[in-house]
Protein backbone atom coordinates (compact mmCIF):
# COMPACT_ATOMS: atom_id res chain seq x y z
CA UNK A 1 0.00 0.00 0.00
CA UNK A 2 1.29 3.38 -1.15
CA UNK A 3 1.64 6.16 1.84
CA UNK A 4 -1.19 8.76 1.23
CA UNK A 5 -0.30 12.60 0.84
CA UNK A 6 -2.23 15.75 0.26
CA UNK A 7 -0.59 18.64 -1.67
CA UNK A 8 -2.57 21.79 -0.45
CA UNK A 9 -2.21 23.49 -4.26
CA UNK A 10 -1.57 23.06 -7.60
CA UNK A 11 2.21 22.79 -7.74
CA UNK A 12 4.66 22.70 -10.87
CA UNK A 13 4.29 19.26 -12.41
CA UNK A 14 7.79 18.16 -11.62
CA UNK A 15 7.48 18.08 -7.97
CA UNK A 16 3.35 17.00 -8.34
CA UNK A 17 5.24 13.74 -10.45
CA UNK A 18 7.57 13.15 -7.46
CA UNK A 19 4.50 12.35 -4.95
CA UNK A 20 2.37 11.33 -7.65
CA UNK A 21 5.07 8.43 -8.48
CA UNK A 22 5.38 7.31 -4.29
CA UNK A 23 1.85 8.03 -2.84
CA UNK A 24 -2.01 8.06 -3.33
CA UNK A 25 -1.73 11.69 -4.14
CA UNK A 26 -4.77 14.27 -3.74
CA UNK A 27 -4.58 18.23 -3.75
CA UNK A 28 -6.04 21.29 -4.22
CA UNK A 29 -6.19 21.62 -7.86
CA UNK A 30 -6.24 25.33 -7.90
CA UNK A 31 -2.32 27.25 -8.04
CA UNK A 32 -3.64 31.16 -7.15
CA UNK A 33 -6.40 30.47 -4.27
CA UNK A 34 -5.52 28.83 -0.97
CA UNK A 35 -7.37 25.67 0.47
CA UNK A 36 -10.31 26.67 2.01
CA UNK A 37 -9.84 25.63 6.16
CA UNK A 38 -12.58 23.54 5.92
CA UNK A 39 -11.84 21.17 2.64
CA UNK A 40 -8.21 21.28 4.01
CA UNK A 41 -9.66 19.49 7.26
CA UNK A 42 -11.17 17.19 5.52
CA UNK A 43 -8.71 16.40 3.15
CA UNK A 44 -5.93 15.27 5.97
CA UNK A 45 -8.20 13.05 7.60
CA UNK A 46 -6.61 9.73 6.46
CA UNK A 47 -3.17 11.11 5.55
CA UNK A 48 0.38 10.72 6.00
CA UNK A 49 1.95 13.49 4.76
CA UNK A 50 0.86 16.98 4.13
CA UNK A 51 2.89 19.25 1.30
CA UNK A 52 1.97 22.10 2.46
CA UNK A 53 2.62 26.32 1.60
CA UNK A 54 3.11 29.52 3.68
CA UNK A 55 -0.62 30.49 3.41
CA UNK A 56 -1.66 27.24 5.28
CA UNK A 57 -2.32 27.42 8.77
CA UNK A 58 -0.52 23.81 10.08
CA UNK A 59 -1.37 23.69 14.23
CA UNK A 60 -3.00 21.20 16.76
CA UNK A 61 -6.09 22.25 14.91
CA UNK A 62 -4.90 20.68 11.75
CA UNK A 63 -3.35 17.43 13.76
CA UNK A 64 -6.30 16.88 15.08
CA UNK A 65 -7.78 16.03 12.35
CA UNK A 66 -5.02 14.34 10.91
CA UNK A 67 -4.30 11.20 12.86
CA UNK A 68 -2.21 9.19 10.75
CA UNK A 69 -0.03 12.52 9.86
CA UNK A 70 3.75 12.02 10.17
CA UNK A 71 5.37 14.47 8.19
CA UNK A 72 4.55 18.07 7.01
CA UNK A 73 6.81 19.69 4.01
CA UNK A 74 6.72 23.18 4.16
CA UNK A 75 7.43 25.02 0.60
CA UNK A 76 9.23 27.74 2.24
CA UNK A 77 12.71 28.27 4.58
CA UNK A 78 10.38 30.17 6.86
CA UNK A 79 8.25 27.99 8.90
CA UNK A 80 6.13 30.22 11.30
CA UNK A 81 2.91 29.39 9.53
CA UNK A 82 3.57 26.12 11.45
CA UNK A 83 2.94 25.34 15.31
CA UNK A 84 6.38 23.55 15.72
CA UNK A 85 6.21 22.65 19.31
CA UNK A 86 2.60 21.24 18.49
CA UNK A 87 3.67 18.80 16.06
CA UNK A 88 6.90 17.83 17.28
CA UNK A 89 4.76 17.25 20.64
CA UNK A 90 2.81 14.29 18.47
CA UNK A 91 5.80 13.46 16.39
CA UNK A 92 5.54 14.75 13.10
CA UNK A 93 8.30 16.06 11.17
CA UNK A 94 8.50 19.47 9.51
CA UNK A 95 10.61 19.93 6.53
CA UNK A 96 11.51 23.30 4.57
CA UNK A 97 13.27 24.43 2.03
CA UNK A 98 16.19 26.30 2.84
CA UNK A 99 19.28 27.73 -0.09
CA UNK A 100 17.15 26.81 -3.18
CA UNK A 101 15.59 30.29 -2.59
CA UNK A 102 19.05 32.35 -1.32
CA UNK A 103 19.91 34.05 -4.15
CA UNK A 104 16.37 35.00 -5.79
CA UNK A 105 15.61 36.53 -2.61
CA UNK A 106 18.39 38.46 -2.31
CA UNK A 107 18.10 40.10 -6.10
CA UNK A 108 14.63 40.81 -4.77
CA UNK A 109 15.95 43.13 -1.69
CA UNK A 110 18.54 44.58 -4.49
CA UNK A 111 15.60 45.41 -6.76
CA UNK A 112 14.18 47.14 -3.47
CA UNK A 113 17.37 48.87 -2.78
CA UNK A 114 17.27 50.35 -6.03
CA UNK A 115 14.02 51.13 -6.13
CA UNK A 116 13.27 52.53 -2.97
CA UNK A 117 16.37 54.85 -3.56
CA UNK A 118 16.07 55.77 -6.95
CA UNK A 119 12.42 56.41 -6.58
CA UNK A 120 12.06 54.25 -9.57
CA UNK A 121 8.03 53.38 -9.36
CA UNK A 122 7.03 57.20 -8.37
CA UNK A 123 9.19 58.29 -11.38
CA UNK A 124 6.69 55.19 -13.57
CA UNK A 125 3.63 56.67 -12.21
CA UNK A 126 4.66 60.21 -12.32
CA UNK A 127 5.13 59.68 -16.26
CA UNK A 128 2.04 57.61 -16.56
CA UNK A 129 -0.04 60.40 -15.11
CA UNK A 130 1.54 63.01 -17.85
CA UNK A 131 3.47 64.60 -15.16
CA UNK A 132 7.08 64.66 -16.88
CA UNK A 133 7.05 68.18 -18.31
CA UNK A 134 10.81 69.11 -18.09
CA UNK A 135 14.16 68.08 -16.81
CA UNK A 136 14.47 70.07 -13.74
CA UNK A 137 18.49 70.36 -11.26
CA UNK A 138 16.57 68.90 -8.23
CA UNK A 139 13.75 66.86 -10.00
CA UNK A 140 13.07 63.26 -8.68
CA UNK A 141 16.33 63.40 -6.94
CA UNK A 142 16.85 60.21 -4.47
CA UNK A 143 19.67 58.67 -2.37
CA UNK A 144 22.83 57.60 -4.08
CA UNK A 145 23.49 53.18 -3.20
CA UNK A 146 26.95 53.61 -4.11
CA UNK A 147 28.86 54.11 -0.86
CA UNK A 148 26.13 54.09 1.22
CA UNK A 149 26.80 51.82 4.59
CA UNK A 150 24.41 48.63 4.46
CA UNK A 151 22.83 47.62 7.48
CA UNK A 152 21.90 44.21 7.55
CA UNK A 153 19.63 42.98 10.17
CA UNK A 154 19.89 38.94 10.71
CA UNK A 155 23.34 37.53 8.94
CA UNK A 156 21.94 33.81 7.45
CA UNK A 157 21.92 32.95 4.05
CA UNK A 158 20.16 35.62 2.21
CA UNK A 159 21.35 38.67 4.67
CA UNK A 160 24.86 37.29 3.57
CA UNK A 161 24.16 36.85 -0.21
CA UNK A 162 22.57 40.50 -0.04
CA UNK A 163 26.29 41.54 1.34
CA UNK A 164 28.03 39.68 -0.83
CA UNK A 165 26.24 42.12 -3.73
CA UNK A 166 26.63 45.05 -1.69
CA UNK A 167 30.77 45.21 -2.17
CA UNK A 168 29.96 45.43 -6.06
CA UNK A 169 28.69 49.14 -5.27
CA UNK A 170 31.42 49.92 -2.97
CA UNK A 171 29.45 49.43 0.43
CA UNK A 172 30.80 49.18 3.77
CA UNK A 173 28.63 46.74 5.45
CA UNK A 174 27.42 46.60 9.15
CA UNK A 175 25.66 43.98 10.19
CA UNK A 176 23.48 43.04 13.27
CA UNK A 177 22.73 39.38 14.62
CA UNK A 178 22.23 37.52 18.25
CA UNK A 179 26.26 36.82 17.28
CA UNK A 180 29.05 37.30 15.15
CA UNK A 181 28.36 35.53 12.01
CA UNK A 182 32.46 33.84 11.22
CA UNK A 183 30.53 32.83 7.88
CA UNK A 184 29.73 36.01 6.43
CA UNK A 185 32.67 37.74 7.62
CA UNK A 186 34.95 35.23 5.53
CA UNK A 187 32.88 35.80 2.53
CA UNK A 188 32.75 39.46 2.66
CA UNK A 189 36.28 39.46 4.39
CA UNK A 190 37.39 37.62 0.92
CA UNK A 191 36.43 39.83 -1.42
CA UNK A 192 39.31 42.64 -2.25
CA UNK A 193 38.30 46.05 -1.21
CA UNK A 194 35.26 44.89 0.71
CA UNK A 195 34.07 46.16 4.61
CA UNK A 196 32.09 44.72 7.34
CA UNK A 197 31.48 45.26 10.76
CA UNK A 198 29.36 43.90 13.16
CA UNK A 199 26.96 45.79 15.49
CA UNK A 200 26.71 44.28 18.47
CA UNK A 201 23.42 46.11 18.88
CA UNK A 202 20.62 47.26 16.61
CA UNK A 203 20.06 50.33 17.68
CA UNK A 204 24.08 50.98 16.57
CA UNK A 205 23.34 49.29 13.49
CA UNK A 206 20.37 51.90 13.05
CA UNK A 207 21.94 55.06 13.92
CA UNK A 208 25.07 54.40 11.10
CA UNK A 209 23.14 52.68 8.29
CA UNK A 210 22.19 54.67 5.04
CA UNK A 211 20.10 51.43 3.91
CA UNK A 212 18.76 48.96 7.08
CA UNK A 213 17.84 44.99 5.48
CA UNK A 214 15.56 43.25 7.73
CA UNK A 215 16.62 39.79 6.89
CA UNK A 216 15.36 37.74 10.25
CA UNK A 217 13.05 34.71 10.73
CA UNK A 218 9.57 35.48 12.18
CA UNK A 219 9.75 34.30 15.90
CA UNK A 220 8.42 35.59 19.53
CA UNK A 221 11.97 37.04 19.92
CA UNK A 222 11.75 38.95 16.28
CA UNK A 223 7.81 39.77 15.97
CA UNK A 224 7.37 43.57 16.38
CA UNK A 225 10.80 44.22 16.43
CA UNK A 226 10.76 47.35 14.71
CA UNK A 227 8.33 50.11 15.65
CA UNK A 228 8.43 53.87 16.50
CA UNK A 229 11.23 54.07 18.35
CA UNK A 230 13.64 51.89 15.82
CA UNK A 231 12.50 54.10 12.77
CA UNK A 232 13.23 57.45 15.28
CA UNK A 233 16.61 56.21 15.45
CA UNK A 234 17.13 55.75 11.52
CA UNK A 235 18.86 58.70 9.60
CA UNK A 236 16.16 60.70 7.37
CA UNK A 237 17.92 59.68 4.31
CA UNK A 238 17.64 56.16 5.41
CA UNK A 239 15.82 53.11 3.08
CA UNK A 240 14.36 50.04 4.93
CA UNK A 241 13.85 47.23 3.11
CA UNK A 242 12.01 43.90 5.03
CA UNK A 243 12.07 41.08 2.84
CA UNK A 244 11.26 38.66 6.03
CA UNK A 245 7.89 38.83 7.20
CA UNK A 246 5.94 41.26 7.67
CA UNK A 247 4.69 40.43 11.32
CA UNK A 248 8.29 41.80 12.36
CA UNK A 249 7.64 45.38 11.78
CA UNK A 250 5.08 47.30 13.49
CA UNK A 251 3.43 48.31 10.20
CA UNK A 252 1.04 51.05 11.69
CA UNK A 253 4.09 52.62 13.30
CA UNK A 254 5.88 52.51 10.24
CA UNK A 255 3.25 53.83 8.28
CA UNK A 256 3.78 57.43 10.87
CA UNK A 257 7.23 57.35 10.61
CA UNK A 258 7.41 57.26 6.51
CA UNK A 259 4.65 60.13 6.57
CA UNK A 260 7.37 62.30 9.19
CA UNK A 261 10.47 60.55 6.68
CA UNK A 262 12.23 58.84 8.86
CA UNK A 263 13.00 56.16 7.24
CA UNK A 264 13.11 58.51 4.18
CA UNK A 265 11.61 55.55 1.77
CA UNK A 266 10.73 51.90 2.44
CA UNK A 267 10.47 48.97 -0.06
CA UNK A 268 7.96 46.06 1.56
CA UNK A 269 8.24 42.51 0.17
CA UNK A 270 6.07 41.22 3.06
CA UNK A 271 3.11 42.78 5.27
CA UNK A 272 1.64 42.14 8.60
CA UNK A 273 -1.46 40.23 7.07
CA UNK A 274 -1.37 39.15 3.30
CA UNK A 275 -2.34 39.57 1.53
CA UNK A 276 -2.71 43.75 1.34
CA UNK A 277 -5.86 45.35 -1.06
CA UNK A 278 -5.63 48.73 -2.79
CA UNK A 279 -6.59 50.44 -0.17
CA UNK A 280 -3.74 49.60 2.12
CA UNK A 281 -2.75 53.00 3.51
CA UNK A 282 1.00 51.97 2.94
CA UNK A 283 -0.06 52.46 -1.05
CA UNK A 284 -1.02 55.67 -0.25
CA UNK A 285 2.70 56.52 0.43
CA UNK A 286 5.09 58.09 -2.21
CA UNK A 287 8.03 56.62 -0.42
CA UNK A 288 6.83 53.31 -0.24
CA UNK A 289 7.25 50.65 -2.97
CA UNK A 290 5.49 47.25 -2.22
CA UNK A 291 5.40 43.70 -3.96
CA UNK A 292 3.40 41.12 -3.15
CA UNK A 293 5.68 38.67 -1.21
CA UNK A 294 7.66 37.47 -4.66
CA UNK A 295 11.27 37.45 -2.67
CA UNK A 296 11.40 33.79 -4.52
CA UNK A 297 9.12 34.03 -7.37
CA UNK A 298 10.86 33.32 -10.56
CA UNK A 299 10.27 30.57 -12.46
CA UNK A 300 13.28 28.02 -11.43
CA UNK A 301 13.36 29.16 -7.84
CA UNK A 302 10.18 28.34 -7.63
CA UNK A 303 10.19 25.06 -9.47
CA UNK A 304 13.26 24.14 -7.12
CA UNK A 305 11.18 24.87 -3.79
CA UNK A 306 7.89 22.57 -5.15
CA UNK A 307 10.45 20.00 -5.92
CA UNK A 308 12.98 19.85 -2.69
CA UNK A 309 8.84 20.04 -0.65
CA UNK A 310 7.80 17.12 -2.27
CA UNK A 311 11.47 15.66 -2.27
CA UNK A 312 11.32 15.69 1.63
CA UNK A 313 8.08 14.41 2.16
CA UNK A 314 8.44 11.22 -0.06
CA UNK A 315 11.34 10.78 1.52
CA UNK A 316 9.74 10.48 4.90
CA UNK A 317 6.91 8.47 4.02
CA UNK A 318 9.42 6.11 2.19
CA UNK A 319 11.35 5.60 5.54
CA UNK A 320 13.99 7.56 4.51
CA UNK A 321 15.78 10.35 6.27
CA UNK A 322 14.47 13.95 4.88
CA UNK A 323 17.42 15.76 3.10
CA UNK A 324 15.78 19.20 5.14
CA UNK A 325 14.65 18.63 8.80
CA UNK A 326 13.81 21.40 10.82
CA UNK A 327 12.40 19.30 14.14
CA UNK A 328 13.33 15.90 15.44
CA UNK A 329 11.14 13.55 16.45
C1 LIG B 1 10.06 31.59 2.36
O1 LIG B 1 10.48 30.59 1.77
O2 LIG B 1 9.99 31.64 3.58
C2 LIG B 1 9.71 32.75 1.53
O3 LIG B 1 9.06 33.76 2.22
C3 LIG B 1 8.90 32.32 0.33
O4 LIG B 1 9.32 33.19 -0.65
Amino acid sequence: MKPRAYITRRLPQAAMDIVIAACDTTFWDNDAAPVPRDVLLRAVADVDGVLALLTDRIDAGLLDAAPRLKVVANMAVGYDNVDLPALTARGVLLTNTPGVLTETTADLVWALILATSRRIVEGHRLIAAGGWTTWSPMFMVGQDVHGATLGIVGAGRIGTAVARRAVGFGMPILYHNRHPSANLEAQIGAIPGASIRYAPTLEELLVAADVVVVMVPLTPETRGMFGAREFALMKPTSVFVNASRGPVVRERELIEALKRGRPWAAGLDVFEVEPIGADHPLLALPNVVAVPHIGSATVATRTGMATMAATNLVAVLTGQPPPNPVNQV
